[in-house]
């Protein structure tokens, strides 16, 4: 009955070793819950294989030539570091930041600004998006799989379905449901931290105690009991990019109140238009409180996802630091923005309290996505 996977997703699954939990064993790695799996969409082995190969199909973007692992790549912590906004078909730039698919299963809204609901709805987006994978509708995926012999396989023996009875919803679970098992854990920090090993050096200790406490970091970066997804799954302006527009956000702001515009016409604006994007959530709820606010980022595999911020603005952790240190101002100087979240104001860290806490971000990256020639530079 198990036919296991493709040679591509061999290939895939391969390159992630140990990354994947199986279908059959869905123990969380260290430091992180079960993974929630919606009741309609059960993981298989089948199913995940083929969501592996969609992932990695360039046919399916208008020029053959991007596909999700463009700019989610596995030997970047699948993101498209060091780029500060992703590069989708004929080099077309974006306007935001490629965050990691790593435990994105565990996210409650997807992507910076939260716009939408789960993963299933994640991938429809950029397949349609004409600066990522640039096609006008769905159709032209379909008549891939539904022509293409290994796919017409596949979807048979995952969803019983063939011909025009695949369609889109079934693509999008297959992605779901691979992507439900890129989950990473098991960091020096939870080693420490969950087990009580003396898996992290002095310094990262001193970092996590200005986490938690100082630098208040943990606030929105959040850390349970026993297991740590470093983010609230909430929103919030901590004075990246809006600083940048905010002359123009009464207009740009109006826009969006008048507009009342589709989540997919959103996800074009936002992601064609610099300013627009600034907005953050505001797009989506139309709060004035989610004026220039966005999801707070896991920081889990941060030392090797530069750069950083919804706009990709800040080029190295230290540089984070040093901003939440200023009180939300990434050079010492500019303007605090009006719309700054309660949560940050200057901090008064000292220079080696500073590189305290680069450090102990440092401990969070699973051993699977270290880069070797990193090892000896680090702290
Ligand atoms: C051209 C580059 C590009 C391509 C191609 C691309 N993505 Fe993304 N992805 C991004 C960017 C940029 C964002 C953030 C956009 C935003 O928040 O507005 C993102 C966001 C996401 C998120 C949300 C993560 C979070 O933290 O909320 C997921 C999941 C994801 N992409 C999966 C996929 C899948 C699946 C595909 C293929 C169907 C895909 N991406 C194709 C660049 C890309
Ligand atoms: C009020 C909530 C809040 C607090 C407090 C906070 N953060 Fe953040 N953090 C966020 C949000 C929201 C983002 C994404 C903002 C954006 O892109 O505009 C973020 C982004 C980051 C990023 C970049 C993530 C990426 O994927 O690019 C790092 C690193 C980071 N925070 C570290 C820290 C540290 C260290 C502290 C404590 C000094 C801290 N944060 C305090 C909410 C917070």
């Amino acid at each position: 009955m198990r036919r296991f996977f493709w040679p591509l997703a061999v290939v895939g699954l391969l390159a992630i070793g140990a990354v994947l939990v199986q279908a059959e064993d869905m123990t969380p790695p260290l430091g992180l819950p079960e993974v929630p799996v919606p009741a309609n969409n059960p993981q298989t082995p089948e199913k995940i294989a083929l969501g592996d190969k969609l992932f990695n199909d360039k046919r399916l973007s208008s020029t053959g030539e991007v596909s999700c692992a463009t700019c989610h790549a596995v030997e970047k912590a699948f993101t498209d570091s060091p780029l500060p906004v992703s590069e989708g078909i004929m080099k077309f730039n974006g306007t935001r930041n490629a965050p990691t698919v790593i435990n994105s299963a565990y996210f409650t809204k997807l992507f910076w600004d939260g716009r939408s609901p789960s993963l299933e709805d994640q991938s429809l987006h950029p397949f349609l998006n004409p600066v990522e994978m640039g096609l006008k509708t769905h159709e032209p995926i379909l008549e891939i799989v539904r022509s293409d012999s290994e796919y017409s396989q596949a979807f048979n023996a995952v969803f019983g379905k063939s011909g025009n009875e695949i369609t889109m919803q079934h693509v999008t679970q297959a992605i779901a449901a691979f992507e439900r098992t890129i989950v990473s854990g098991d960091t020096p920090f939870d080693r420490w931290y969950f087990k009580g090993e003396d898996a992290m050096t002095a310094t990262q200790k001193r970092g996590f105690d200005l986490f938690v406490n100082k630098g208040r970091c943990v606030s929105c970066h959040t850390v349970e009991q026993t297991t740590a997804l470093f983010t609230d799954n909430r929103f919030h302006n901590i004075g990246v990019g809006i600083n940048k527009i905010q002359d123009d956000v009464p207009e740009l702001a109006g826009e969006f109140l008048k507009a009342k515009a589709t989540l997919a016409e959103v996800d074009i604006k936002v992601l064609t238009d610099k300013r627009s994007s600034e907005i953050g959530r505001f797009a989506i709820t139309q709060g004035f409180d989610d004026l220039g606010a966005f999801k707070t980022s896991t920081l889990r595999n941060i030392a090797v996802t530069a750069p950083y911020m919804h706009d990709g603005s800040i080029k190295t952790l230290r540089e984070v630091v040093v901003h939440y240190n200023n009180g939300g101002v990434t050079n010492e100087g500019d303007p605090v923005n009006d719309f700054l979240s309660g949560g940050i104001r200057p901090l008064n860290l000292t220079e080696s309290e500073i590189d305290d806490l680069v450090a102990f971000m440092e401990a969070l990256t699973s051993s699977e996505f270290e880069k070797p020639d990193d090892s000896a530079g680090s702290k």
